[in-house]
């Protein structure tokens, strides 16, 4: 009988711990249902492990690629401690609440990936949602992700910044403010920069949605005037509401 060595042993028990950690159980039931369904076979490596969600690149029968974002369920020391709350009939409500309102920012994130879609915003197309788990179009090619815009910068220069400042008028447009844009939640395709992380997107019957707006446009020329590329905030403001 071999031993394996101790070195393995240990690499093995820290995947374990980083898997339980990310798959809950609820999650890797609806795993195993998106695997019976069809529309996923592996899921192939975390592409981002963040604090709200977790991204992964996943695979389906046919052999192409997906994104799997999943909500993470348990956020903060107190949803950790969610197991002192079981069975505890008083406490069943606020258990519901915390994994009622991740998977309404799935679904919100699902259906504002579907406005865009039909708007024709350069955006991953949004696949299926259900519970806290969102599949959409995966941004890469062959094994690896796009990367997003704080990491290389512009790739076409001015062109990048109209396209993106195109996307935030249609999306407007469309009754929309993604109201969480910088460079972070853009990826570059070759063809265009992606918007990504739609969740937190409000309409514009938000008391704020005018101050996201202006946020949202103020980190995206604020980044672009870093390579010199600039354009006037308030004129900005205007084209995108007229
Ligand atoms: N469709 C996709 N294709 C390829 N990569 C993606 C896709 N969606 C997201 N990513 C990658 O995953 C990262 C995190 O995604 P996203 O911004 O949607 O999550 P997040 O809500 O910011 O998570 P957290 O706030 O917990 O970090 C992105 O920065 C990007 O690198
Ligand atoms: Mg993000």
């Amino acid at each position: 009988m071999t031993k394996r060595p101790l070195k393995e042993d240990y690499q093995l028990k820290e995947r374990f711990k980083t898997e339980s950690e990310v798959f809950d159980k609820r999650t890797l039931l609806i795993l195993s249902k998106l695997i019976k369904k069809g529309m996923l076979k592996t899921v192939d490596y975390p592409i981002s492990t963040g604090k709200e969600a977790n991204v992964f690149r996943a695979s389906r029968p046919d052999g192409s690629f997906v994104a799997v974002k999943i909500y993470k369920i348990e956020t903060g020391p107190f949803f950790r401690k969610e197991e002192y709350l079981e069975a505890d009939p008083r406490f069943t409500r606020i258990k519901h609440k915390n994994y009622d309102i991740i998977v309404t920012f799935a679904r919100k994130e699902f259906k504002n990936l579907e406005i865009c879609e039909k708007a024709r915003i350069h955006s991953p197309k949004p696949y299926y949602q259900i519970g806290n788990v969102l599949l959409m179009e995966f941004l890469g090619e062959g094994e690896l992700p796009y990367p997003t815009l704080n990491v290389v910068g512009p790739l076409h220069g001015e062109a990048d910044l109209e396209s993106l400042l195109i996307d935030i008028k249609k999306l407007y447009k469309q009754g929309l403010v993604h109201a969480d844009l910088s460079e972070y939640n853009v990826i570059l395709k070759s063809d265009a920069p992606y918007i990504i992380d739609l969740g937190q997107g409000v309409i514009l019957a938000h008391p704020s949605s005018e101050k996201f707006l202006l946020r949202d446009v103020t980190n995206v020329l604020h980044y672009f005037a870093k390579f010199g590329i600039k354009r006037n905030l308030e004129e900005t403001m205007n084209w995108i509401r007229h």
